[in-house]
C-alpha cells in the first residue's frame, strides 16, 4: 500500500490532468476545497476513473444534523478516505460517521472518516492566545483523537508530533495521517508543526499528506518516489 497522498491543490482541471499525466501508476491523492470549488463534484468522479485512491479534505464542521446530510450525499461519490472537524464535537463526529453508512451504495465500502485535529498551520501559541484553549498542542490533539474514537472514526488527521502518543492513547491501529510535511531545506510555508518524511516514519505514521513539496518540485515525480521510498520502509 503507497502511504504517501499528494495534495492536488490546484484551482483547475488542466493543471490536476497535467500533473496526474507525469505518473504511470495510480497514486493516493488529496482533494481539498481549492480543487472542489472551482471544479465541482465531478473532478473527484474524474479522479476517481482514472484509478486513483481519494482522500476527499473537505472538513465539514456543522450542527450534527447538517454533517449527517452532507456526508450522506458526499458518501455516494466512493471516496477511500473522508473528514470532518473534531472540534464540531462527538455528537458531530457520530452524525458524521451515520451519514456516511446511510450514504454509501449497497456493496460499497464506505469510506474511512478521520478527524481534523488541530491544523498544523497553528503553533501552540496561537492556540493558547487567539483560540483559547489552554495548555500544549499534545493534549488537545489526543483530547481530539479520544473523542474521535469515541465517536467511531477510523482515525485522525494530526502533525507528526503528535503520532506517537495518539497511537498510545488510541491504539496502533486508530489511523494517524499527517500533512506538514517538508523536505529538509524546503520552506515551510503557511505550516508551523512540520516534520521530515524520516521523521514522520520514525514516528509511526500511518500516512502521509505531501502537497507543495512534490507539487512544486522541479520533478513532482522523482520528488514523489523518493518520499513513498522513504516512508514506504515504516512500521506498516
Ligand atoms: O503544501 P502542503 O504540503 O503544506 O499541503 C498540506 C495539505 O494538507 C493542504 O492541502 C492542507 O489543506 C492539508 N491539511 C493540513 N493540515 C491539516 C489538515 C489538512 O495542512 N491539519
Amino acid at each position: 500500500m503507497t502511504r504517501t497522498i499528494v495534495a492536488l491543490d490546484f484551482s483547475s482541471k488542466e493543471e490536476v490532468h497535467s500533473f496526474l499525466q507525469q505518473f504511470n501508476e495510480p497514486i493516493y491523492v488529496k482533494i481539498g476545497m481549492e480543487l472542489t470549488y472551482a471544479c465541482g463534484l465531478d473532478i473527484i468522479r474524474e479522479v476517481k476513473a482514472s484509478g486513483h485512491k481519494i482522500f476527499l479534505d473537505l472538513k465539514l464542521h456543522d450542527i450534527p444534523n447538517t454533517v449527517r446530510g452532507g456526508m450522506k450525499n458526499l458518501a455516494g461519490l466512493g471516496v477511500d478516505i473522508i473528514n470532518c472537524h473534531c472540534a464540531g464535537g462527538i455528537e458531530m463526529m457520530k452524525a458524521a460517521k451515520e451519514g456516511i453508512l446511510e450514504g454509501t451504495p449497497a456493496g460499497q465500502t464506505p469510506a474511512k472518516l478521520i478527524g481534523v485535529t488541530v491544523l498544523t498551520s497553528v503553533s501552540q501559541e496561537a492556540m493558547n492566545t487567539e483560540l483559547g484553549i489552554p495548555g500544549t498542542v499534545k493534549d488537545t490533539v489526543v483530547r481530539y483523537a479520544q473523542n474521535a474514537k469515541a465517536a467511531g472514526l477510523d482515525g485522525v488527521v494530526c502533525s507528526v508530533h503528535e503520532a506517537e502518543a495518539i497511537h498510545e492513547a488510541c491504539g496502533s491501529d486508530f489511523l494517524t495521517v499527517t500533512p506538514g510535511i517538508r523536505l529538509a531545506g524546503n520552506t515551510s510555508d503557511d505550516q508551523k508543526r512540520i516534520a521530515t518524511p524520516e521523521y514522520a516514519r520514525e514516528q509511526g505514521c500511518d500516512m502521509i499528506v505531501v502537497g507543495r513539496s512534490i507539487t512544486k518540485a522541479k520533478d513532482p515525480v522523482s520528488a514523489y518516489r523518493e518520499i513513498e521510498e522513504t516512508i514506504s520502509h515504516g512500521r506498516v
